[in-house]
């Protein structure tokens, strides 16, 4: 089960002020437990069984092997909420036998489409267009550059058994998928893009990957059932948002989540989006910022020790020695002789312990430690900086669930592009 501790050499914050700090946000943690009306339209994650779970897992994993029967390159075409949470698992989780994930629909640089592009000469591809109101432009461009692709390659019939769609039931996107015979997916109404990570949003691409999407639905349905029922001294989703306030109420403005494992860097794009878009609203919210170590030590390394003192730091550990490597001498004198015999976990391991210690030294840390790096430990890692996210935003006096920043961009470009009405 995931932990959390503070380690504060400052004296910025101690475990008392941290405890009742806990204590103050109780009714915000109730509230959550019971699901608020207010936001019944935003909270169909709340329930991980409701959008997902077995289910969903199990159609998911069907599809997927249906897929696999004719096609071994699985495009997902998604930008945000509709991308990351994938990305997460493929890049975290070592998958022989699924298929080969085409990241597109993020981007409008066309150096990197036609880089996209390029992947798929020899391949064998389908695609995924998820876009939950199908309004987007990097998801939308990309969509047709890509359908193209298909139909000048396999023509429209062949083209169409190799199109999914993933949008809202009722949006132009199930309607042009119905028109034109594509596989079409429902994209939760309930539920916004960043939050969707364990519905069939993500699913199916993790599926088509290879992860184990069931054990990943039941890690998040472990995490679900212990948080929704833990009171404020045991729940360490309601300590962790608790502790944010606390520190942004003493004048912190940023976090940064760091890990030593740099197959976490997708989780990282994933929890930016998810902390920056629903916190950073009205004024307020700490920016989230991330740490690829032990490689950012020798960059970023030199802000967090000395820099301006506007960070704390999140250090995302992992319990279990999953991967081993000995650095066996070779008869050569290099100065190194100090690591005969040791193994990378261990030198990873004294980084980490080295880092903490030098780091609390000028800014409050805390380690969230996980078992391992698995689809059960993902999936209640995805639920709990959800649950916790929603607790940190109320507890800031913030929506969660929208994103008014981001719609103004969206506007400019629009009118800039011509779209009609925008
Ligand atoms: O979390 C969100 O709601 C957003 O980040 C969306 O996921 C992102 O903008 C993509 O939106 P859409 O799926 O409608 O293209």
């Amino acid at each position: 089960m995931l932990t959390l501790e503070l380690t504060d050499q400052t004296g910025a914050v101690t475990q008392a002020e941290w405890q009742a700090a806990a204590a103050e946000a109780a009714p915000v943690l109730a509230r959550a437990q019971a699901g608020e009306e207010r936001y019944a339209d935003s909270l169909g994650w709340l329930d991980p069984t409701l959008w997902g779970g077995q289910d969903w897992a199990g159609r998911a994993a069907a599809l997927a092997q249906q897929l696999r029967g004719f096609a071994d390159t699985f495009v997902v075409i998604g930008v945000g909420g509709s991308n990351n949470a994938a990305r997460t698992v493929v890049e975290a989780l070592d998958l022989p036998g699924g298929m080969r994930i085409v990241w597109a629909g993020n981007t409008l640089s066309p150096h990197a489409m036609n880089r996209m592009l390029a992947q798929l000469e020899g391949r064998s591809p389908v695609i995924d267009c998820i876009a939950k109101n199908f309004e987007t432009l990097e998801p939308g461009a990309s969509f047709r550059v890509l359908r193209r692709w298909l139909t000048d390659r396999y023509g429209k019939q062949e083209a169409a058994r190799r199109i999914l769609c993933t949008g809202t039931p009722g949006s132009s996107l199930e309607k042009l998928a119905k028109e034109q015979g594509y596989t079409f997916l429902p994209f939760p109404e309930p539920i916004g893009g960043r939050f969707t990570a364990l519905s069939p949003v993500h699913l199916m691409p993790m599926a088509a990957a290879g992860a184990d999407v069931a054990a990943l639905c039941r890690g998040a349905e472990k995490m679900a059932a212990a948080l929704r029922r833990q009171p404020a001294d045991e729940n360490p989703a309601l300590q962790y948002a608790a502790l944010r306030y606390l520190l942004w109420q003493k004048g912190y403005r940023a976090e940064l989540l760091s890990c030593f494992e740099p197959r976490m860097k997708g989780l990282f794009k994933w929890w930016e989006q998810l902390f920056a878009e629903s916190e950073g609203k009205d004024g307020r919210g700490l920016l989230p910022v991330t740490g690829e170590f032990s490689e950012q030590l020798h960059s970023l390394g030199q802000f967090i020790q000395d820099g301006t003192h506007i960070l704390f730091e999140t250090f995302l550990n992992v319990k279990e020695q999953q991967a081993s490597l000995s650095l066996a001498p070779d008869g050569v004198e290099d100065g190194f002789g100090y690591l005969d015999d040791k193994d990378f976990e261990d030198l990873n391991r004294a980084a980490f312990a080295a880092t903490r210690t030098a780091h609390s030294a000028t800014l409050p840390c805390v380690t969230l430690t996980i078992d391992r790096v698995d689809e059960e430990n993902l999936g209640g890692l995805f639920y709990f900086f959800q649950f916790a996210c929603y607790l940190s935003a109320e507890l800031l006096g913030v929506n969660p669930f929208d994103q008014p920043g981001v719609e103004a961009y969206k506007g400019w470009m629009f009118r800039a592009l011509g779209k009609p009405g925008a």
